[in-house]
């Protein structure tokens, strides 16, 4: 889809707050003694702030890329990325010759898998791939040593580059230590019983660096940390400030004043009290901006507004306390004078993650960038 820079919603994506986020990560982990290689976690779009441009921006501070598909890849070469990229999933065996082409690293998640690949008769030699382990999350990789060592064997019986071993965990994010702690441990077995290590071995997500920076390794896959957001959700708190790079804003493009009885919105769901300004702001359910933000907020002059009557497609209507010309700023992520509103406050509103409201925003909101 096209998005719609002539409409006045647009996001601004600071991609300087990007760099320090990832230079703060990366000197507090210096600190402890840990030089991971940094592959962020550039997918779904970078968390919907633009999966290229973040990429360049980060070029001179990364090694290498997390996507979460063969096209996300692609993307990223189409655009000049020539750094590494792991793909995260499982690849469709048939599109394994894209790897080669690309220069793309590919996530190995289990024996079938691999003999699917080599049954293609495509060409392998060189192929590098990340042997993945499900030490507990429960998607995809390898649960035994058994079959880890199978597929260890079968890449080096066919001249696979076997670059990679790797897990991903479920609870690194929670104040509670046991599900992590197992999975950790159960990480190192599955490793030590490998014919040898490989040159990359990798489990920590953003809350692991954050919160659990001894078990860093050879490479962070730094995603929610990156675009300074908290990967706890607020149920821990940073250790260090890090800086939202995503602000929303939008603008009243038509005001009016309704009489006490009128009704706003698909269903009537609204009825004026008294009468009372209304503000349309030119955001809906399409922009993924969901039904569910009835009753919530955005932010006005400095001040906050409810948002009344059910989210539209493309439109919604605030609660204004006067009228207001056409073009008045609204702030629907952001700060607006001593007043914010967060990734994290539309989560808790929509009992949800601060990753899913980011990366639910469409495609039809532009991205503007400051700090190219
Ligand atoms: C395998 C893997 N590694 C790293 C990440 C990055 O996680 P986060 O955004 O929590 O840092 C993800 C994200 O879902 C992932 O699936």
């Amino acid at each position: 889809m096209r998005p719609s820079p002539h409409r006045h919603t647009p996001a601004t994506i600071d991609l300087s707050a990007i760099r320090y986020n990832l230079i703060t990560i990366r000197d507090h982990l210096k600190a402890k003694g840990k030089n991971p290689e940094f592959w962020p976690a550039v997918k779904a779009n970078a968390y919907g702030h633009g999966a290229v441009e973040v990429s360049k921006a980060i070029e001179e501070l990364v090694e290498g890329y997390c996507v979460s598909n063969l096209d996300e890849a692609i993307e990223l070469r189409d655009a000049g990325i020539e750094k590494e990229i792991l793909v995260l999933s499982g690849i469709v065996p048939n599109n394994v010759d894209y790897a080669l082409d690309l220069n793309l690293s590919l996530t190995a998640p289990s024996l079938e898998w691999l003999k699917l690949i080599l049954a293609t008769d495509k060409p392998v030699q060189g192929l590098k791939l990340h042997l993945k382990v499900d030490t507990g999350m429960g998607r995809i990789g390898v649960r035994t040593a058994e079959e880890a060592n199978q597929m260890v064997e079968l890449m080096d019986s066919h001249g696979i580059d076997f670059t990679g071993v790797f897990t991903h965990f479920a609870t690194a994010d929670e104040e509670a230590q046991e599900n992590f702690n197992k999975q950790a441990s159960r990480f190192v077995e599955i490793v030590a019983s490998l014919p040898r290590r490989p040159k990359y071995v990798h489990s920590t997500n953003s809350a692991a660096a954050l919160w659990h920076d001894g078990q860093v390794q050879d490479i962070e896959r730094l995603g929610a940390g990156l675009y300074g957001i908290n990967p706890s959700n607020g149920a821990l708190e940073l250790p260090y400030e890090l800086k939202a790079a995503f602000s929303l804003k939008s603008e009243i493009y038509h005001c009016k004043e309704i009489t006490a009885g009128d009704s706003v919105g698909y269903g009537a769901t609204y009825k004026a009290e008294e009468n009372t300004f209304i503000g349309t702001i030119p955001i809906g359910y399409a922009d993924g901006w969901t039904r569910d933000m009835q009753g919530f907020k955005v932010l006005v002059d400095g001040k906050f507004c409810e948002i009344v009557g059910r989210v539209s497609m493309d439109q919604m209507t605030v609660k204004l306390d006067k009228a207001y010309p056409i073009g008045t700023v609204v702030t629907l992520i952001g700060g607006d004078g001593d007043k914010k509103i967060t990734a994290d406050d539309i989560a808790q509103w929509r009992h949800t993650i601060n990753y899913e409201v980011l990366t639910l925003l469409s495609d039809r909101i532009y991205r503007k960038y400051l700090g190219k």
